[in-house]
């Protein structure tokens, strides 16, 4: 594999432009200083002070109650389904949603807890009809309906505000709990220019990464209610969750929600960069990207022979007949007139 030599942006110093996922990227010098300096104590007896600090943080910044550190977003996805639902009990969700589709079927596994799929429609929606006739009447034939599961951002989409408050309003009225997979919300923040409190206001659980565009290396939140908080703290505990001196990693969380925010801007400009390069090339069509994640499609099935392409010029991504580019903090200007001029030669060749 042939790299290319990096431009000044990015920490890992790294010659391949890995644009698999925004999960692949390095502390920077100067948050491995914060986790370095950070000052712990055993987070099973309540004791780490850098970990309580960034649970109260994070609570504040989302407008609940409280928080709780958990180790992954899926994690986090799996103790608010377990803390929302009992055995028997329903969740409605998208049937491409990743707490359905990509976490082991936990919420099912671990929590007896039956998911009622829904189809997303292509900006991430659930149509509002196919939830209101998905909900279950209160009989004995019937798993309670309890919890309706949302994403935001959904495949790099920013769910409309009007629909999130339309959906949660629905789910309220009929009884039903809302949880927001917010994995990527700080995308959808940045993006649609409205805080992290408005876009998490009418969910009563929502999870966050800092894993991903933030770019720390661990490190998820489910935030709530406090009486919801506890519940999920039983259930952490119980699938392994209670960790002991983590404000290690909670001083890397702490440092990209002061540092690592705003530049989310960068990252999506960069998207838009790419999607438009691409765009430019013959039988390449693509989604224009809302936050930091670029779709495309190639004609005549050569998805696969173009990925092999990339990867033989440094230039590492997803997919198979759709492909999946994601832009992040390890990534800068070059990397991405890299990634374009690359995908140039394949369909000259
Ligand atoms: C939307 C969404 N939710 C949840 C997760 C799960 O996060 P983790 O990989 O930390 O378990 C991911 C991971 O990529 C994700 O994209």
């Amino acid at each position: 594999m042939s790299g290319y030599a990096p431009g000044s942006g990015g920490s890992g110093g790294n010659a391949v432009v890995d644009l698999r996922s925004d999960t692949v990227t390095k502390p920077t010098p100067a948050m491995r200083e914060a986790i370095a300096c950070a000052q712990v104590g055993d987070d099973v007896f309540g004791d780490d002070p850098t970990v309580n600090a960034l649970q109260e943080r994070v609570a504040a910044l989302l407008g609940k109650e409280a928080a709780l550190f958990m180790s992954s977003g899926t994690q986090s996805n799996l103790c608010g389904l377990l803390a929302h639902c009992g055995r028997g009990d329903e969740y409605i969700v998208g049937q491409l949603a990743h707490t359905y589709r990509y976490e082991g079927g936990g919420g099912a596994v671990l929590g007896s807890i039956q998911p009622q799929p829904l189809p997303n429609q292509p900006d991430g929606t659930i149509r509002l009809e196919d939830i209101a006739a998905a909900i279950k009447p209160d009989d004995p034939h019937f798993a309670r309906s309890r919890l309706l599961a949302l994403e935001n951002t959904w495949s790099g989409n920013v769910l409309p505000a009007s629909y999130t408050t339309a959906a949660c309003e629905l789910a309220h009225s009929r009884g039903l709990f809302t949880h927001l997979d917010g994995a990527r919300l700080f995308n959808a923040a940045v993006a649609s220019g409205r805080t992290v409190a408005e876009l998490a206001r009418h969910f009563d659980s929502v999870s966050i990464c800092f894993s991903k565009g933030l770019g720390a290396p661990i490190g998820s939140m489910l935030v709530g209610s406090r009486e919801l908080i506890r519940r999920a703290h039983r259930v952490r505990k119980m699938v392994g969750g209670g960790l002991r001196q983590v404000g290690l990693l909670a001083a890397a969380a702490d440092h990209a929600l002061s540092h690592h925010v705003e530049r989310l801007a960068d990252d999506h400009a960069l998207a838009r960069r790419l999607a438009e390069g691409l765009a430019a090339l013959p039988g390449v069509t693509v989604t224009p990207p809302q936050t930091n994640i670029v779709f495309v499609q190639v004609s005549d099935d050569r998805g696969p022979a173009l990925l092999e392409h990339l990867k033989s010029r440094g230039v590492l991504a997803t997919g198979m007949i759709g492909l999946r580019f994601v832009t992040h903090l390890d990534v800068d200007a070059a990397g991405i007139d890299h990634a374009i001029a690359a995908a140039a030669d394949f369909f000259k060749s």
